[in-house]
């Protein structure tokens, strides 16, 4: 037990309103194990509108972007223009295939219940105060992450939107239509840096470093980047009998050396840090007695080095047509995301930390190995993010797990941050 669990709770995040919204939300899947609720999804829908639900019923202003980001309002008392820059805080209710409960998900009810408290508590507030639902954070559908918000920080527009597709074609676009949404209109979703003063997002760490040093709190500096490709291998496909190994052309035989390859690059020395991974494949015609005839295969490779992330994907893009000229197949590669890493804003980060030491807390800076809306935010407006410890740095399958009190410990240092921010000229 932490010392979190044994602090005075006035004026301080319930762990137990966390906890159940994160159980509601968690009902909203398309089947187990685990969540899903893919981006750009009805069931992404069905969980914006409860945030909605939760943000009116505090009496807060809410809207959707032509994108689908859900952004919720409470002005300083009197203020009905909001004069002042903003400040915000949110994160995601999309999810992977199978995934956890908690991705994306404790930053939004951390967002609810810093809400709670900032209008239920009736200290002034001298901005306003904004807490956002991005809309497909998740790269798990259409490979690039972060789609909401990169399209509120001008980083992906309505013809990206067009040419992005999922694994069955459909655009984001096509997606978006089909849910009422206006991609043409995106770059009416785009913010007005002159707007904002700072923005917040707590999120689960999403690996073991918090938990292997007894912290409760991350303070993230800065966020890695990824680069994805989708790669085609084309060979032949024959009798798995009747074809003797010579002059095969097997296209998962070069997949595979297409694998190894990546997990070789990012375990050289050179590339300590690199992270290379192949999470999603498919062979065809996937029969016992079928030589794989095509096969597609998608690679993420993350790093916190914007340039060594570009050139291990040049070094893989490399490595994947000479596997396949040496094994009589082709190969076609597409790249289906690009995002760097960035190093939050100094100004943002040092509050962060300064709130997290206040309540005492013992609060670690660290780097994320994952993207994060955050991420795309800080682009335009200064930005920190708080990690809440992740068991067994579990994270992306069923098993992933935060627990409610961490959950409000880190909301109540993002509470004690906007609180500060608030304050700053
Ligand atoms: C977001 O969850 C990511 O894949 O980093
Ligand atoms: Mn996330
Ligand atoms: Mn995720």
């Amino acid at each position: 037990m932490t010392t979190s669990d044994t602090l005075p709770r006035d004026g301080r995040a319930s762990a137990e309103a966390i906890g159940s919204l994160i159980d509601e939300f968690a009902q909203m899947s398309a089947g187990g194990p685990g969540v899903t609720r893919l981006a750009y999804s009805p069931l992404e829908r069905t969980a914006h509108e409860r945030f909605r639900e939760a943000m009116t019923e505090l009496g807060l202003t809410v809207e959707t972007d032509a994108v689908g980001n859900t952004i919720a309002t409470l002005l300083p008392e009197g203020d009905t223009a909001a004069s002042a820059a903003a400040i915000g805080t949110g994160s995601h209710l999309d999810s992977v295939p199978q995934g956890g409960r908690f991705d994306g998900i404790a930053g939004v009810a951390a967002a609810v219940e810093v809400a709670r408290l900032a209008v239920q508590d009736g200290q002034p507030r001298r901005r306003p105060w904004k807490f956002v639902v991005f809309a497909g954070e998740e790269g798990a559908r259409f490979g690039q992450a972060c789609t909401g918000s990169r399209v509120i920080a001008g980083l992906t527009t309505a013809a990206d939107l067009e040419a992005l597709t999922d694994g069955d074609g459909v655009s984001v676009a096509a997606a978006l239509l089909e849910l009422g949404l206006r991609p043409e209109a995106a770059a009416t979703a785009v913010w007005d840096a002159a707007d904002w003063h700072a923005f917040v997002e707590l999120h689960i760490e999403q690996g073991d470093v918090l938990e292997r040093d007894e912290r409760a709190i991350g303070v993230v500096d800065s966020i890695s980047g990824s680069t994805r490709m989708r790669v085609h291998v084309e060979g032949r496909s024959s009798h798995t009998g009747g074809t003797p190994m010579r002059g095969r052309r097997d296209a998962l035989v070069t997949a595979s050396r297409c694998v190894l390859a990546g997990d070789a690059i990012a375990n050289d020395p050179a590339n300590e840090g690199t992270r290379v991974s192949v999470g999603d494949i498919d062979v065809q015609p996937n029969s016992i007695t079928t030589i794989p005839g095509v096969v597609t295969f998608t690679v993420d490779i993350r790093d916190i080095d914007g340039e060594r992330q570009r050139g291990v994907a040049r070094q893989l893009e490399q490595l994947y047509r000479e596997c396949a000229a040496e094994n009589g197949t082709t190969v076609r590669i597409e790249q289906i995301g690009d995002t760097s890493p960035v190093s939050l804003q100094a100004a943002v980060v040092d509050v962060v930390e300064q709130a997290a030491i206040a309540l005492d807390t013992r609060p670690l800076r660290m780097p994320s190995g994952a993207s994060h809306d955050a991420q795309q935010i800080s682009h335009i407006i200064p930005t920190g993010m708080i990690f809440v410890p992740s068991a067994g740095g579990l994270s992306h399958v069923p098993d992933e797990f935060t627990s409610a009190e961490q959950i409000a410990r880190g909301t109540d240092v993002l509470l004690a941050a906007m609180r500060r921010l608030d304050a700053q000229p």
